[in-house]
Order: C-alpha cells, then sequence, then structure tokens
C-alpha cells in the first residue's frame, strides 16, 4: 500500500550555512519552517572564531528570524571555526557558553572561505584537541584532502587515509562527525570505525550522482563540495541512510550563493536546499522503498549523537507534488533552489 502522509517528530538540520546580513534574513525562514534546531556553520568572511562572535552571529540570525516571522520555531546552534591558532581555552569558553555546540574543521583551502582553515590538523591543534576530548566537544570534519596533486574525486578517500584515522587514533575520545560524506569508502568508515564517530548526508549526494553536473551542459546549480560522485557511490550512501544505523543522520549543508556567483565562470560550490530539504530526503528514502527510516535519520540519531533531547513538535509530509520554484529572492539578487523548475513527489504539509 503506498502511503499518502507521514508524520515525523520535528527534525533538526546537522549541517547549515546562513550566512549574513541580507543572505540571512532572505533564507533562514525557510530553514525554521523544517526544522527545530540547526548547527551553524561559522564560514563568515571573517570567519566565528571565538565564542564571542559566534553569540553575536546567533543574535544576528534570532533577529532575522524574528523579522521573518519564523522566531519561536527555531533554535540556533553555533559552531566555532578552527584555525592554526585556536586557543584551548576558547574552547572551554564556548563550551561554558551554553550556546555553541561544535568545533568545525575546514582543512585550508578546502572549500568556500576556508583560506582561515587548518594547514596541520595534528601538528598544530593538539591541546586543542585534547580540551574537545575531555569536555566532549564534537569536532565536524569537512573531510578532504587539500593537496592539489589528488584527483577531487579522490579527495574524501585520502582525507580519510591520510587525517581521519590518525585524528582518532590519537584521540579516541573525541567526537567527531564526519561531514557531508560522499563515498563508499567514507559510508564504510564510518559505519565500521570504533568509538564516538558519525556522519551527515546531504540530499544531493542520496539523489544525484557526477552525471548531474553535465547533464545538457554544465549544470553549476549542481556543484557543491565534496563534488557528487559516480553513481555506486550515491548507492552506498542511500544504503547507510536508510539502514537505521544511529552512526548517519542529516545534514542539509544547504549552502546559499547568489544566482549570478553560481552561474559564473568560476562558480562558487554550494547547493541551496534550505527551501524543501525535507521534500528532497522524503524522495531519496521514497525511491528506496524506506519512508520507514526517514525519522530515525532526520529526527532522532542526530540528537542522540549530540546528547540533546529529541524534539517534541511533529512534521507532515503529504504526497503531492510539489514544484520547486525557478528562483527565489536572495537581498537583491536572486537564488536558485537545487532542481529549481522540477516537480517532487512529496511536500511539506503547514
Ligand atoms: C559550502 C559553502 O558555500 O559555504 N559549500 C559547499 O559546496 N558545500 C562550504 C562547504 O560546506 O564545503
Ligand atoms: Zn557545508
Amino acid at each position: 500500500m503506498t502511503i499518502s502522509t507521514l508524520t515525523l517528530t520535528r527534525p533538526d538540520d546537522w549541517h547549515l550555512h546562513l550566512r549574513d546580513g541580507e543572505a540571512l534574513e532572505a533564507v533562514v525562514g525557510h530553514s525554521a519552517r523544517q526544522f527545530a534546531r540547526a548547527i551553524i556553520m561559522p564560514n563568515l568572511k571573517p570567519p566565528v572564531t571565538t565564542t564571542a562572535q559566534a553569540l553575536a552571529y546567533r543574535e544576528r540570525i534570532l533577529a532575522a528570524l524574528d523579522k521573518s516571522g519564523d522566531g519561536q520555531s527555531f533554535t540556533p546552534l553555533m559552531t566555532l571555526y578552527l584555525t592554526d591558532n585556536t586557543a584551548a581555552e576558547e574552547i572551554a569558553r564556548a563550551r561554558e557558553s551554553g550556546a555553541v555546540y561544535a568545533v568545525k574543521l575546514y582543512p585550508a583551502g578546502a572549500t568556500t572561505n576556508s583560506d582561515a582553515g587548518v594547514t596541520d590538523l595534528l601538528g598544530r591543534c593538539g591541546k586543542v584537541l585534547e580540551t574537545m576530548e575531555k569536555l566532549g566537544m564534537p569536532l565536524l570534519t569537512h573531510g578532504e584532502a587539500t593537496d592539489p596533486a589528488i584527483d577531487v574525486f579522490d579527495r574524501e578517500k585520502v582525507f580519510i587515509d591520510r587525517v581521519m584515522i590518525p585524528l582518532r587514533r590519537a584521540f579516541p575520545g573525541l567526537k567527531v562527525v564526519f561531514e557531508h560524506i560522499t563515498t563508499a569508502d567514507a559510508a564504510q568508515y564510518v559505519r565500521d570505525a570504533e568509538g564516538p564517530i558519525a556522519a551527515t548526508i546531504t540530499p544531493q549526494h542520496l539523489l544525484y550522482n557526477r552525471n548531474a553536473l553535465f547533464q545538457g551542459g554544465v549544470r553549476p546549480h549542481w556543484y557543491c563540495l565534496p563534488v557528487l560522485k559516480r553513481e555506486t557511490h550515491r548507492q552506498a550512501l542511500v544504503e547507510v541512510a536508510t539502514s537505521g544505523n544511529p552512526r548517519f543522520f542529516l545534514g542539509t549543508d544547504s549552502a546559499p550563493h547568489a544566482r549570478g556567483l553560481k552561474e559564473h565562470a568560476c562558480g562558487c560550490a554550494g547547493c541551496f536546499t534550505g527551501l524543501h530539504a525535507m521534500e528532497l530526503y522524503a524522495k531519496a528514502f521514497d525511491d528506496a522503498g524506506r519512508l520507514d527510516a526517514l525519522e530515525g535519520f532526520a529526527s532522532f540519531h542526530g540528537p542522540d549523537f549530540y546528547g540533546l533531547p529529541r524534539n517534541t513538535g511533529k512534521l507532515t509530509l503529504v504526497r503531492e507534488p510539489f514544484r520547486i520554484p525557478d528562483e527565489l529572492p536572495f537581498g537583491l539578487q536572486t537564488i536558485v533552489p537545487l532542481a529549481g523548475g522540477e516537480t517532487l513527489p512529496w511536500r511539506v504539509s503547514i
């Protein structure tokens, strides 16, 4: 029997870019409509490297939410951007604030606004990692090796060997989230490794393989980092996401960039899915015949890993066509949602 409505415990987004200023005001209401909480990425310009900056950014998010009319329903969970110079005391301050929930590792040069990122994790950040391990503060990794000699499609696998395994050997009690995994290698690593490890998976990596980037021509709105991989990897991600394994949970990596910066000679990396994340995930789980596994992935595994209470509210999806808008306002510019103009089989009911 095909079901026509699906009511879930209200989900959370464990990896979200909200930006700042007008862009923040344009996108925050979309995420608040779908999610109760979100882990907010710190890769602003300049990056959010201190607790004081994270608290100020949190206030700007709450003010933007008020303006959008979605104020009460959404809690931003802040993060710090790890640099070579982050002090161990900053981690203690972050923990004491009660508003900072994780620290983000951007290997220097790996992605959008990562210039201030870490150049040598174990060499430069040992004290900080030790403090995080002690305080139970999770490390969120952008898991790509940055050596330009490594093929862009192999960077995640090389990261596991060169960074992830040595890191977790040195700090076995450190909570680590392997963010936006894209390969069978990462899926297997997270499934089988010892200790406190989990992974987030985006909707685009569950729904598309790398052909989507080149279908009928170059399609910049399907370009994100880590880049989409071949079909066998997509299938491995669907397998773990729908398996019920609590190590895998929802993180959209919704990463808005103005239309002009995506449709550009050197287009920015990032897919905007803040508008329709749950519709996209519902399609991926439905296609796999595993709608029954969506609630665990979207609403339970994330808070359980972070040691936070599960939400008490609900979110209902109905099996009705949802036409993704071609574009949306984004300050004075516009933004193109992933798969804009296409129709999805499920929509979030208001
Ligand atoms: C993100 C962004 O635009 O901030 N882009 C992306 O392609 N995912 C950065 C990131 O998470 O890598
Ligand atoms: Zn991201």
